[in-house]
């Protein structure tokens, strides 16, 4: 990420630039953040190893709010125009309970296309807030077409009841009038506070207490609380407060460009609001500037969503929260998330202020103010008048609340998440974060203790790329539910079964899935956790998890292989040999011989991973292809291949390893079954010759293609050319199959569409 990278105009450089000085009195370093954590396996749409299930219903779209049952069993969904009650007790398609239609009036709606906003994307009532207000009824606002509208829902038995339209009623400040703006709401006490905006131009910023017993509460507009841009993404209770995280422009910082800033701002739950002063106005409204940055790098200065991680017996609470950059370093966004402890903000709340000085229009650092009780904090009482005259003008806080990065990734932009700790075989709580992204996948993060993050999984939910609208995690249901235009997604926490050997199921480390060994199966981990389950969530080392025998007697479980794949194929016939890889961050190596031997060099090579062999004299015997991991190497694949003709002996130390006869996968190259009913040897060799020239230089074709590839292969490449046909050129070893020394693929080899094309086919 260096300053001057390309693609970053130097004037915007000059605002963050600035931005940083004035922050911290760090070098402006050109440090490359990297590209943060490889995914280990990524998913396609459609991909059966992660089966998903979606729910959607003809002339339903935007499933945009989700709120979950108190037994866990329903799932709540506002969607455009109606709410829906949706069975999930069940693994597979959430199934519709029943669902009501809430649209929005034809006056408002013909008042709404009046006012120039469109009838056919904007005119509706979309869901924008839905809570459970007690046993009984649920909260539910909407747009309402550019006129929002609240109302209390009925529910029997956990089904919907119809919406009489007597019992809607405004709901300015509780949800947008624009669907394309953000809000936030949440109900604590029976109290629902929401941030969004509270003008149809979308230029006026609230912050508001509704419902419950309490006075209504607003932010002061014509104080500045709040920028004119607040745009609000999450509201999180707690004993005392509500948090609200939003972004804004920073006022507080004078630059040539807008500069967006992330900020938590705090009310008191027991706020009444003032008498004289700031009467049925917040009187402990207080804002700070949230920061998530790496040391000496641009900070991630957009806010997009934030959750609470309750406070356990070992840690103390914190809020997660993602963000992406202003800036786009080298023309791709990235994004971040940080943990926020509650601690440092209760700190930074009852620090100094800042102060906007009229003359100068500057802000200056304010010390605490000799008033008690300390103003803006929850002190029961009437407040005095000096109290609140403090308050007014003082709601920003001078020092900002520095998270820390958990997770930094480049080329993609998480819009939302949800995390909950899991309890693995060692009895250690892992951190497991569910982040969705613009383009509709999931990324499913680890972390454990305090080592770095790993991407346990990409699972690609959405078959078009759009942005997740809503992630919602029900613990019960082992499943994350994701909103899209188009329905509900069901993506289970986890599917073991992936994982088909111990080796892989320790490597996944995913704290969900470990090694049951008596049904020698990767399985989710049940309550209680049974203790004989094999798992390695810190290190990840197969090598003792998955030894057998007492105390691992047997210190290298990976070398014998499972199952020994029989190959039988025609002399001089070429074979492929297919080695699934399993993981993006393992590197694969093919052997021949018990040796461990690189396979010789003049009769085979690699192509996407698969080997392709010649099979010529001395060429059988037993192929493995090992892949390497987190400092493991293990078979992934053995094969034992044999030619017809010359029968191989037995090799006494495979003996008694399980034998599976699989058919001679001869190379897709077109002809491979005629060429095997061939007897004769010369127009066999022949066929051969042009066959292999032909895959060699699609190969290199392929190679070239890409831009590193050709840089590669530069060089290298002349005297490959198709032989003519009919030219009786006897195969040149050294001409045709030349591998280099090193036949490693790795991650860094895999091109966007997961093809591997390493530097083996040269
Ligand atoms: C889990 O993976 C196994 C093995 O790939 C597959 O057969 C099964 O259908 C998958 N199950 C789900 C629910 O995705
Ligand atoms: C929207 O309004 C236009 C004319 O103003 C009309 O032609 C069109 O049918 C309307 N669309 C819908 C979905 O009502
Ligand atoms: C729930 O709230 C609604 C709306 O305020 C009220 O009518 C109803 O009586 C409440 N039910 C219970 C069980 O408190
Ligand atoms: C590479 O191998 C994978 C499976 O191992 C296969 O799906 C893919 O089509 C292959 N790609 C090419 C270019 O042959």
């Amino acid at each position: 990420m260096a300053l001057l990278a390309p693609g970053l105009d130097p004037r915007s450089l000059l605002g963050p630039a600035l931005f940083w000085l004035f922050l911290l009195p760090l070098p402006l370093t050109a440090g490359g953040g990297g590209q943060g954590p490889l995914p280990r396996v990524i998913y396609h749409a459609g991909d059966g190893r992660r089966g998903l299930s979606l729910f959607h219903q003809k002339g339903l779209q935007d499933f945009d709010t989700l709120l979950l049952s108190r037994d866990g069993g329903t799932l709540y969904v506002g969607a455009r125009e109606a709410i829906l009650a949706l069975d999930i007790q069940d693994p597979g398609m959430p199934k519709l309970k029943n669902m009501i239609p809430w649209p929005a009036t034809e006056r408002k709606k013909s008042e709404c296309t009046f006012k120039k906003k469109s009838n056919e994307t904007q005119c509706f009532n979309f869901i924008r807030v839905l809570e459970a207000l007690n046993a009984t009824h649920l909260y539910a606002c909407g747009t309402f077409a550019f006129s929002p509208a609240c109302t209390f829902v009925e529910l029997q038995d956990s089904y919907l009841m119809p919406i009489s339209e007597d019992k809607v009623v405004e709901g300015k400040g509780q949800s947008p009038f624009d669907p394309a703006h953000k809000h936030t709401a949440v109900l604590a006490d029976g109290m629902l506070y929401s941030g969004t905006m509270n003008n149809f131009l979308g230029s006026e910023p609230i912050l508001i207490r509704t419902l419950g017993p309490q006075p209504v509460l607003k932010t002061d507009n014509f104080l500045r609380w709040l920028q004119p841009d607040a745009s609000f993404v999450a509201a999180i209770p707690s004993t005392h407060f509500v948090y609200f995280f939003f972004e804004e422009t920073a006022s507080e910082f004078e630059f040539f460009e807008k500069l967006h800033t992330s900020r938590v701002a705090r009310v008191c739950k027991n706020d009444v609001g003032g008498d004289k002063l700031l009467q049925k106005k917040w009187t402990t409204f207080l804002k700070a500037q949230l920061l998530c940055a790496q040391p000496g790098q641009l900070p991630f200065n957009v806010i997009r969503h934030a959750v609470l991680l309750p406070a356990t017996a070992s840690a103390d609470a914190r809020v997660y929260a993602t963000f992406s950059s202003q800036w786009q370093v080298g023309g791709t966004r990235s994004s971040a998330v940080c943990a926020f402890s509650l601690k440092d903000f209760k700190r930074v709340f009852e620090g100094k202020y800042k102060e906007l000085n009229k003359e100068t229009s500057r802000w200056t650092t304010y010390g605490v103010p000799e008033i008690s009780p300390r103003p803006g904090s929850c002190s029961v009482g009437p407040s005095s008048d000096k109290a609140l005259t403090f308050m007014k003008d003082h709601f920003l806080m001078d020092e900002q609340v520095v998270g820390t990065p958990v997770l930094v990734k480049s080329g993609v932009e998480y819009t939302r998440l949800a995390v909950e700790t899991v309890q693995g075989v060692d009895g250690h709580s892992h951190l497991v974060l569910y982040l969705g992204t613009t383009t509709g996948s999931l990324h499913k993060a680890v972390r454990s203790g305090d080592s770095t993050v790993r991407l346990v999984e990409e699972i690609q939910v959405f078959p078009e790329p759009e942005p997740v609208r809503n992630l919602l995690l029900a613990p019960a249901q082992g499943a994350v539910f994701a909103g899209s235009s188009g329905g509900i997604w069901r993506v289970p926490r986890a599917n073991c079964s992936v994982y088909e050997s111990c080796v892989d199921c320790v490597l996944a480390r995913d704290p969900h899935c470990a090694w049951d060994p008596e049904s020698r199966a990767c399985r989710l981990l049940p309550t209680p956790i049974p203790k004989s389950w094999r798992q390695d969530m810190e290190h990840g080392n197969p090598q003792f998890a998955c030894a057998t025998g007492p105390m691992g007697r047997s210190r290298q479980p990976q070398s014998r292989p499972e199952i020994i794949k029989e190959v039988m194929a025609v002399p001089n016939s070429i074979v492929e040999l297919p080695c699934p890889h399993l993981s993006a961050l393992a590197s694969y190596l093919w052997t021949h011989g018990r040796a461990r031997a690189a396979v010789a060099e003049a009769s085979a090579a690699v192509y996407n991973g698969s080997l392709v062999l010649l099979l010529q004299d001395g060429a059988g015997g037993l192929y493995q292809c090992w892949a390497s991991e987190n400092g493991f190497s293990y078979p992934v694949v053995s094969y034992w291949v044999r030619s017809q003709d010359q029968p191989l002996a037995l090799d006494p130390e495979l003996a008694g390893i399980p034998r599976e006869r699989v058919e001679a996968p001869l190379t897709r190259v077109g002809g491979g079954a005629a060429l095997a009913a061939q007897r004769s040897y010369w127009p066999h060799f022949l066929t051969v010759t042009v066959l292999l020239a032909l895959l060699l230089c699609g190969a290199l074709l392929l190679l070239l293609a890409s831009p590193l590839g050709a840089l590669r292969a530069r060089g290298k490449v002349q005297g490959c050319g198709t032989p003519p046909p009919g030219e009786k050129a006897p195969l040149s070893r050294k001409q045709h199959l030349q591998p280099p020394t090193d036949r490693r693929t790795s991650a860094s080899d895999v091109d966007a569409d997961n093809n591997r094309l390493g530097p083996e086919v040269a």
